[in-house]
């Protein structure tokens, strides 16, 4: 006679990562690394090469569903794949044009610091190839394996949507905001609607989780980062959670420090994604017991790699060793690591318990 499963084995049958996004603890800590799919990679910058633009790998979903799969073929203890491709699609579909110049970064033409909202032709099937790339990557994912989506958040989009290109203060869009608070509301208005309608349709096509990329949150004031960080990511979260219970919204705001407990708090993410610079100890204290967080290993200590990196792991997994954790690095994976140590590194989480 076939056994009734136990609360305990239907547990087990979750998902690592999508267990801790519940608000589980397991052990081993479930890991992925932000920006996991990408230059690191030799066989990432063999298909770069070979197609020559990185948004025609983006718009090709056969090449991206590849790409999004790298990083869980070379190291398979990876927990999810995140979907390859990148925040400015956002601005594209809105009507910029976008344009990635070699050791440069991205261009959006025309920025807005010179254009209008209205002066822009939507083109929002600019979104769909991203959702054909989430279906494809979701029929090949391995057993266990979590499917991450992702978008910047509207603070973050806009920035870049305003200068045109990345900064290094994110003066233009600052200036913006206090300058005409008005239009500066209707940009961010903009990117947000767009992008409850692109989360929500990845995570039709499959992605199990998303996550907000806020990747400039920390040049604002405590005024503005209510305004412009704090109340859309909540908005959008609770668009999400309208549409579909369940799926968990993990935020990232990098740079946040001192104002993430108000973050936590009032955007109501499901998780919190914890840059490198916030001391761990701290976080395990000072936020809530229950909101699982994803963090923090400093990209450069994986640069290092050897007893630099060992003790930095040590550190980041003793200080949230009695709470739901997902391993992280505090930002994306650098170019020029070295790919032993990203072995090195999972074996380290794996072997820890
Ligand atoms: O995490 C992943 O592996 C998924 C793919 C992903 C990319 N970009 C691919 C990419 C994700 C999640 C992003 C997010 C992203 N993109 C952010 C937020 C996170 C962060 O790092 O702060 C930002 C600010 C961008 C904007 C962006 N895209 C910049 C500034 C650049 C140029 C600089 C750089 O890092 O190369 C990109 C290009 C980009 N996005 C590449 C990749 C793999 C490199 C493109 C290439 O091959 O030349």
């Amino acid at each position: 006679m076939a056994s009734v499963p136990t609360e305990l084995s239907k547990a087990r049958a979750e998902k690592p990562l999508l267990a801790v996004l519940k608000g589980e603890r397991r052990d081993p800590v479930p890991t992925w690394m932000m920006r996991q799919a990408g230059r690191y990679l030799p066989e990432y910058r063999q298909l770069r090469h070979d197609r020559g633009s990185f948004l025609e790998l983006v718009y090709d979903s056969d090449a991206a569903a590849r790409i999004t799969l790298q990083p869980l073929e070379r190291f398979p203890e990876i927990d999810a794949a995140i979907l390859f491709s990148d925040i400015l699609i956002v601005p594209f579909a809105i009507g910029q044009n976008l344009t990635f110049v070699a050791g440069e970064g991205p261009r959006l033409t025309p920025p807005l610091t010179s254009a209008n909202l209205d002066d822009l032709t939507p083109f929002l099937t600019r979104l769909e190839p991203i959702y054909e790339t989430v279906a494809k990557v979701r029929a090949q994912l391995g057993e266990g394996k979590t499917l991450i989506g992702f978008a910047g958040s509207p603070w973050t989009v806009a920035t870049y949507m305003v200068a045109g290109q990345g900064s290094r203060d994110q003066s233009e869009a600052r200036r913006l905001a206090y300058a005409d608070n008005e239009r500066f509301g209707e940009i961010i208005a903009r990117i947000e609607h767009v992008t409850v309608e692109y989360l929500s349709c990845q995570i039709d096509a499959g992605a199990e989780a998303v996550q907000l990329f806020d990747s400039w949150a920390g040049s604002l004031s405590p005024a503005q980062f209510e305004q412009w960080v704090i109340a859309p990511t909540a908005r959008i979260v609770a668009a999400l959670r309208e549409r579909h219970a369940g799926v968990p919204v993990i935020g990232f705001p990098k740079g946040a420090g001192g104002k993430l407990s108000a973050y936590a708090r009032e955007t109501a993410v499901s998780a919190l994604g914890l840059d490198e610079t916030v001391d761990p100890c701290w976080a395990a204290s000072e936020l809530p017991k229950d909101l699982p967080l994803q963090g923090n290993l400093d990209p450069l200590a994986l640069v290092a790699g050897g007893e630099v990196l060992e003790t930095a792991v040590g550190r980041v997994l003793d200080a949230f060793v009695d709470r739901p954790h997902i391993f992280n690095l505090g930002h994306g994976i650098l170019q020029d690591t070295p790919i032993e140590h990203v072995g090195e590194l999972i074996a380290l989480v794996k072997g820890a318990r």
